[in-house]
Formats: structure tokens, C-alpha cells, sequence
């Protein structure tokens, strides 16, 4: 079994070269100072804290601001990640050329250094950007299956370096929250003392410090658009409904524009649903914490390495139950923060209503396909996808119908799972394809397109579909490899990167992919509309117009059937 750290080149290729030795930039604030470094003409503030360590009584408690002024900070450091949950994949299945694929190839990674004060932001911004500079900003919220990832695998150097040469230089703002066991174990414990859904309560006291110290840093906090990607992209559309949609603090919108890289609506049972309770007392028991009458206390008094190891015991992101996450967002009817499943708060309306961006790479449901090679048959794809939704008592017929619409033994020339558009190619188990098809759809292509159909009457969007990967063997142009795109230096897939980094930086700036021009190899990105549903295709060579109508029936029937795909 190999470890599956499949990301760590990507450190390497993002990390900002050794700081040059100039003035160190330095921005007062109302914590205190905040020293950083400056290279390659950005300046970096890295591990800023925006809350008090959650640790000891405040673990799984909600973040809190900072109590006592920190004097002088050195934000030049790496940034201590949030603790990590992210193994058990068993790679000995795995073809080795896509091990060595994944191995070459950006997306997540391992962080270096964890643990449980870890609540920091980072900023970077144009050197010598001047306080009040009233600069644009951008707040990233990473991916990971809310169980892993932090602000140390991203580095916006190259992004930050475009926006000066497009003569529109931008703020940019990472935000690390709790995950896993630490930021979203739900259950009646938690819920009753209001403690639920930790991580995104992170992600929006990080808004609001953005609110009340960007100006600081040269940012302009009526400005901000919130950008993620998989579970960041997720938390950013859960920013959009949190507290009824309502987004102010303090009387002024945290943020006017969203993007989302790969991911949107989750439909989630609430925070006390059994699955639900069934991890937290899975939790509990690991912790040696079942027989207290105070099992919150009892977790909270736990050694950090203790609370780890038990918070770590339940199924995890890339083992079998893939997408199934452990942990996830929930809604929690009892608490105005986040109280509906995200499907119905979409179609109440309750959700900021500012402009997006959305879209999807082509094989999303590729990498959590991996290792499910035990599942040979149409009635082992229904029993195991079914066991996805236990709230759901029609489960089995509901899954039945919509594997209906992938076809069980693809034909050359005929829709064909995913890698998508490549024949009989690829099956690398008998229902490899038509798993990563059917995942893919479900947890991100098609729910986007739901999506996009109800908030494109309210708010412009636009959509994108990415294929600069076609060809790549078994993982096609897979989940979570658009990060290079966007986060480098264009060397490796040149006209995706440099048409990704614009259009967003104009939308940043002016709320349009298109304000800043489209020149070559850049086209006109048409807003989503449903009369007229249009995907920019960022394919490697060329970037092209295509209708978002592929696998319609698909679309239609988890369109009009989500609340039977409650997680
Ligand atoms: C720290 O800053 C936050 C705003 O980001 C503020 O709410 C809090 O009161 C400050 N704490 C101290 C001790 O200055
Ligand atoms: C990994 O999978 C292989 C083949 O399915 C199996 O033989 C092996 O025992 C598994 N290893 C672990 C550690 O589960
Ligand atoms: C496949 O393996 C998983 C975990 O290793 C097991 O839980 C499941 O029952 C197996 N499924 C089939 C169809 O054999």
C-alpha cells in the first residue's frame, strides 16, 4: 500500500522562492503589527491569527476573536495547518502509471506542519501596496473534503503578478478552518450547545476580520470576492446562505462575488440525522469517552494527539466510501447560522444574491473511483450508491433509475462513463467508469447545473467545463487539477492558465469575466442563462463555446429528485 500523499510536488512548484532581503512590510492593525517578508514582488503576511487557538475548553467550541492585542507579530513562517484526515486509500489496485500521474500532478496535498492552533489567515498583495490602497480582494477557501488541506499549499504569487501586469492588482486572502473531527463532528451534544458546523464559523469570523482589517493591508472590504475549490467551493456557496443569505456584518456585505471551482449545493441531512450521530458516537467511543456523563467535556480534556486519533477512526476521503464523507456541513434546524440543507435554501431563496462563477472539470468523479474495484456488477453499483443516502427509504429504486441513464457496458462511440469521450478505454475495474461518471455528476457536474438553473434567475453566472487533461490514461481531466491553473505560471497548460487567471482577476475587479477584454486565446464568456445554457470550455489547445446539456436525463431526474440525494 502506498501512502496516498499524491500532491506533495505541488509545494514545490507553488512555493515562492526564498524572501529577498528588503525592508520588511509591516501593517498595524487592531490585534497589533504584523510583519512580513517580501519576494518576487509580492509581500506575504503568512499565519496571521484571526481567532483564539481553539484548544482546551475552546475546542469544538465556535472560534472566538482575539481577546488580548498580540503586540508585534513575524508573519513569515509556515503557517501551522489545521489537523489533517486524509489516508486509507488502498493504492494496490491503483494502475501504477496513475499513481505516477497523480504523483506529478497538483491538486491537494500534505501539510508539513499541523496541529490545533491553527486559525490564521495569510494576505499577500503587491509590494508596497500603500494602506487604503482600495485594492480588490480575493478570499480563497481550500478544498479537501473538509477533511484536509491549509493555507501552506497555496501561494498566489504568480496570480498577484498577473493582476499588476493587467494593470489591476488584487488582494489576496487565505483563510485556514478546522476540519474533520475538529470542525465538523455534528450530533445532539454539539447541537444543543450550539457548536455545530465549526469550520464554516471560521471561514466567516476570517470574512469579518477581512471586513474589519483589509483596508489595513491596502485591500477594500466592499470589495471581496470569496473563491474556493471541491469543499472551499462548497463552503463558498454555504457563505452564500449562511444566516438566511443574509451577508452583513456590521451592516455591509462580507463579500459581492463568488467563485466555485468544482462544487456548489451539497444536500446534507441535518446535523442530528442517524448517520450523523452514528459518526459522533463513533468518536466518542474511539475517545474512551462513552461511559462519561459529560462526553463534550471529556473530548475537550483529551491530549491532542488522543482527540486525533479518534476524530481520524471513522471512514475517510479516498478510502471506499469516497464522497460519503465522514464530515461534512449539515444543516442545524435549532441554529439561525446554518439551518437548512442547502437544496432548500437555494429554492427558498434565502442566498446572497451577488454574481458567480461556477463551474467543473470534465472527469470529477475520477479520483474517488479508485478503489472501488470490488464493485463488478449493476446490483453492487446500486447497493453500494445507495448505501450513500440512509435517510432516504426509496434509496435503492431512486439509485436504480439514475444508474439507468449510464450505460452498463460501454460501447465505443456511445456515452461511456468517465474519462469521458474515450470508447472502451480506461474501465479499469468493470464499473470504474460508470462509478466515476455517476459520482462525478452527482457530487459536482450535474448539481451545478441544478444550480445554475435556479440562481441564474437572480444573479448573473457563468459556467465553465474543463478538458485541457482529455487523454489523460484512467483520471481524464480530473477533480482538483484546475488548481495549477489557477494558482501557476502557465509553463504547464499555457492558454487554460492564462484565460483562467484573467477572467478571474476581471471578475474580481469589475464582478465580469470579460471586463478587462477577451484577446486571444481568451473568448467572450457568455453568462449562463437557461434559455441560453453556455459552458466556456478551457480545453488545452483552444478555448471553445459548448452547450451545458450533456446527459440531460441524467440532469432532469437529479434535478427534480434531490432531496432523495440527502448525504
Ligand atoms: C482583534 O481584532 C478583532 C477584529 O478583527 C476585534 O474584534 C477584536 O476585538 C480585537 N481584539 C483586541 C484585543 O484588540
Ligand atoms: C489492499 O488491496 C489488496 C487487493 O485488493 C489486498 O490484497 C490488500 O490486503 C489490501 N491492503 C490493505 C492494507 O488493506
Ligand atoms: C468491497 O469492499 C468493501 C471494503 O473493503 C466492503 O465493505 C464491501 O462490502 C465490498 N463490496 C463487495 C460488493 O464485495
Amino acid at each position: 500500500m502506498l501512502p496516498f500523499c499524491i500532491f506533495s510536488f505541488f509545494t514545490v512548484a507553488l512555493t515562492a522562492p526564498v524572501a529577498e532581503r528588503a525592508a520588511a512590510p509591516s501593517v498595524t492593525i487592531q490585534n497589533g503589527t504584523v510583519v512580513g517578508s517580501t519576494s518576487s514582488g509580492i509581500d506575504n503576511f503568512k499565519g496571521v491569527p484571526f481567532a483564539q487557538p481553539p484548544t482546551g475548553t475552546l475546542r469544538l467550541k465556535p472560534p472566538q476573536t482575539i481577546a488580548v492585542p498580540y503586540e508585534t507579530i513575524t508573519a513569515t513562517g509556515t503557517p501551522t495547518a489545521c489537523p489533517q484526515f486524509y489516508f486509507q486509500a488502498n493504492t494496490t489496485d491503483i494502475p501504477d502509471g496513475v499513481v505516477g500521474t497523480l504523483l506529478d500532478s497538483p491538486g491537494v496535498q500534505a501539510a508539513t506542519v499541523s496541529g490545533e492552533d491553527c486559525l490564521t489567515l495569510n494576505v499577500q498583495r503587491p509590494s508596497g501596496t500603500a494602506a487604503n490602497a482600495g485594492l480588490p480582494v480575493v478570499f480563497w477557501i481550500y478544498g479537501g473534503g473538509f477533511e484536509f488541506g491549509s493555507t501552506q499549499s497555496y501561494d498566489a504569487t504568480n496570480l498577484i503578478q498577473r493582476s499588476v501586469s493587467l494593470g489591476k492588482p488584487i488582494v489576496y486572502v487565505a483563510v485556514n478552518y478546522r476540519l474533520g473531527g475538529f470542525g465538523f463532528l455534528a450530533g445532539s451534544d454539539l447541537a444543543s450547545e450550539g457548536s455545530t458546523n465549526l469550520g464554516l464559523r471560521d471561514q466567516r469570523l476570517g470574512l469579518e476580520w477581512v471586513a474589519e482589517n483589509i483596508a489595513a493591508f491596502g485591500g477594500d472590504p466592499t470589495k471581496v470576492t470569496i473563491w474556493g475549490e471541491s469543499a472551499g467551493a462548497i463552503s463558498v456557496f454555504d457563505q452564500t446562505i449562511i444566516n438566511g443569505g443574509d451577508n452583513t456584518y456590521k451592516g455591509k456585505a462580507l463579500f459581492r462575488g463568488a467563485i466555485m471551482d468544482s462544487g456548489s449545493v451539497t444536500p446534507a441531512d441535518p446535523v442530528t440525522a442517524p448517520q450523523a450521530q452514528a459518526v459522533y458516537n463513533s468518536v466518542v467511543q474511539a475517545a474512551g469517552c462513552s461511559g462519561s456523563s459529560e462526553r463534550l467535556a471529556c473530548l475537550r480534556a483529551l491530549p491532542y494527539e488522543q482527540y486525533l486519533a479518534a476524530a481520524n477512526s471513522v471512514p475517510a476521503i479516498f478510502g471506499y466510501r469516497a464522497v460519503d464523507l465522514a464530515y461534512l456541513p449539515r444543516p442545524d434546524p435549532g441554529n439561525s447560522f446554518l439551518s437548512l440543507s442547502p437544496d432548500i435554501a437555494l429554492n427558498n431563496g434565502a442566498y446572497a444574491k451577488v454574481p458567480i462563477i461556477n463551474g467543473d472539470q470534465q472527469d470529477e468523479g475520477t479520483l474517488f473511483s479508485l478503489t472501488q474495484a470490488n464493485i463488478t456488477n449493476n446490483a453492487e453499483l446500486i447497493t453500494y450508491l445507495a448505501s450513500y443516502f440512509p435517510s432516504n427509504p426509496n434509496a435503492v429504486s431512486d439509485v436504480t433509475q439514475l444508474v439507468s441513464y449510464y450505460p452498463d457496458k460501454p460501447l465505443l462511440g456511445q456515452p461511456d462513463g468517465s474519462p469521458f469521450n474515450t470508447g472502451s478505454l480506461n474501465n479499469i475495474y468493470p464499473e470504474y467508469k460508470r462509478l466515476a461518471a455517476i459520482l462525478g455528476d452527482i457530487t459536482f457536474t450535474l448539481t451545478r447545473r441544478t444550480y445554475l438553473s435556479v440562481v441564474s434567475t437572480q444573479v448573473k453566472a457563468w459556467s465553465y467545463l474543463s478538458t485541457y487533461l482529455y487523454g489523460t490514461p484512467v483520471l481524464g481531466t480530473f477533480h482538483a487539477s484546475d488548481i495549477l491553473i489557477a494558482y501557476g505560471d502557465a509553463t504547464d497548460v499555457p492558454i487554460p492558465t492564462q484565460a483562467v487567471q484573467q477572467y478571474y482577476i476581471s471578475f474580481i475587479n469589475s464582478l465580469d469575466p470579460n471586463a478587462l477584454g477577451t484577446p486571444a486565446p481568451l473568448i467572450t464568456w457568455p453568462q449562463w442563462t437557461t434559455a441560453s445554457p453556455q459552458l466556456v470550455n478551457f480545453a488545452a489547445a483552444a478555448l471553445s463555446l459548448t452547450p451545458d446539456t450533456f446527459r440531460n436525463a441524467a440532469a432532469q431526474f437529479l434535478a427534480t429528485h434531490t432531496a432523495s440525494f440527502r448525504v
